[in-house]
């Protein structure tokens, strides 16, 4: 299995980094969105992104100006950006971006399941749900497999690979090289809820707004601690913050739903407050902090 052209379904949050790095892997790139102006959103933060990069390369001496110039203008002219699913209809792998919802998610993988050819890989970046049950909705589970890139997948260097029962060995293969030509490291996991970083990730961030909300320590003071108790490079609020609250709630009802007997997940008084009042974490402007773009304020 030979991967070249690979279809992104969202350009979020994750889907603008995930085509961003897959062009940087040398990777032609379709990259979908439902809408002109969410396409033109996560084109732009491909852009400066790219900007960044190409800046700091120089900066620490990696790059010329002229080397930077032209890992721009390459990594960009393999993007298509575009509003019409069917351009992934000649991709090798489709990778799924979109909200954290099961039979949205499924619905999609039906849709994908008709338009893409037959030997192309499925793959999912879902935080949360079986892939299994995603890869339910389609004829071809055996092509179906999870690409868990982590925020920001430009910088973040993992992504968790995951398999089914159904998973086809070879295609499970490619996908770990293909995560290795965007740069990362793959890991290889089960389809169990939350993978390896999820699992462990969100009880701990679960944990601290609990300890939060019954008031015994502020949001700030957990923030410290962690960051320089522990030398995490964000606090659990921070973090919150950018993974987004409505996708950490998302994440979590799915889990209480499924799994009401496991302690580890619970859903907070104060993630469920914000979600209702639109404080969706940095990128709506307000979570637990407030944002004036990347900044906290
Ligand atoms: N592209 C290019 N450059 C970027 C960038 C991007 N998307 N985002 C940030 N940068 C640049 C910044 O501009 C900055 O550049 P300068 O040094 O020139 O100022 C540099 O990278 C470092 O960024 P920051 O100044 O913001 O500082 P930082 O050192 O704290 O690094 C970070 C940022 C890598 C995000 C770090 O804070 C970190 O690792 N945080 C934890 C993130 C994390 O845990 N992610 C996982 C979330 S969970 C998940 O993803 C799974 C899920 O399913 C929910
Ligand atoms: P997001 O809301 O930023 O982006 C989702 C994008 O998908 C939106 O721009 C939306 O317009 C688009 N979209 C929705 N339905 C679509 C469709 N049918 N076709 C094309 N585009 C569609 O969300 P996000 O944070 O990027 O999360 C996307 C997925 O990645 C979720 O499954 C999430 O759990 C997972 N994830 C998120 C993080 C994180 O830190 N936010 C980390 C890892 C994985």
């Amino acid at each position: 299995m030979k991967i070249k052209k690979v279809g992104v379904i969202g350009c979020g949050l994750m889907g603008h980094g995930i085509a961003q790095v897959a062009a940087q892997g040398g990777f032609d790139v379709v990259v979908v969105e439902t809408a002109q102006e969410f396409l033109d959103r996560g084109v732009a933060r491909i852009e400066k992104s790219l900007a960044k990069l190409a800046e700091k390369a120089v900066a620490k001496g990696k790059q010329t100006a002229a080397e930077a110039e032209a890992f721009v203008t390459s990594t960009r002219a393999r993007i298509e950006p575009t509003l019409d699913k069917q351009r992934v209809a000649e991709c090798d792998l489709v990778i799924e971006a979109i909200v954290e919802n099961l039979e949205t998610k499924q619905a999609l993988f039906a849709e994908l399941d008709a338009i893409c050819k037959p030997d192309a890989i499925l793959a999912t970046n879902t935080s949360s749900f079986s892939v299994a049950q995603i890869a339910s909705a389609t004829r071809r589970p055996a092509h179906v497999l999870g690409l868990h890139f982590f925020n920001p997948v430009q910088l973040m260097r993992l992504v968790e690979v995951v398999r089914t029962d159904a998973t086809d060995p070879d295609l499970f293969s490619a996908a770990l090289e293909f995560g290795q030509a965007c740069g990362k490291a793959p890991v290889s996991c089960r389809d169990t809820p939350g993978f390896i970083v999820n699992r462990l990730l969100v009880p701990y961030m679960v944990q601290a707004i609990q300890m939060y909300d019954r008031g015994d320590a502020s949001k700030e003071d957990i923030d410290t601690a962690m960051r320089f108790g522990c030398g995490y490079p964000m606090g659990p609020f921070t973090l919150t913050d950018y993974v987004g609250l409505d996708t950490t709630l998302s994440i979590l009802e799915g889990w209480v739903e499924r799994y009401p007997d496991e302690p580890a997940f619970s859903i907070p008084e104060s993630l469920r407050r914000l979600v209702a009042q639109g404080k969706l974490g940095r990128k709506t402007g307000e979570g637990y902090y407030k944002w004036d773009g990347d900044k906290r304020v």
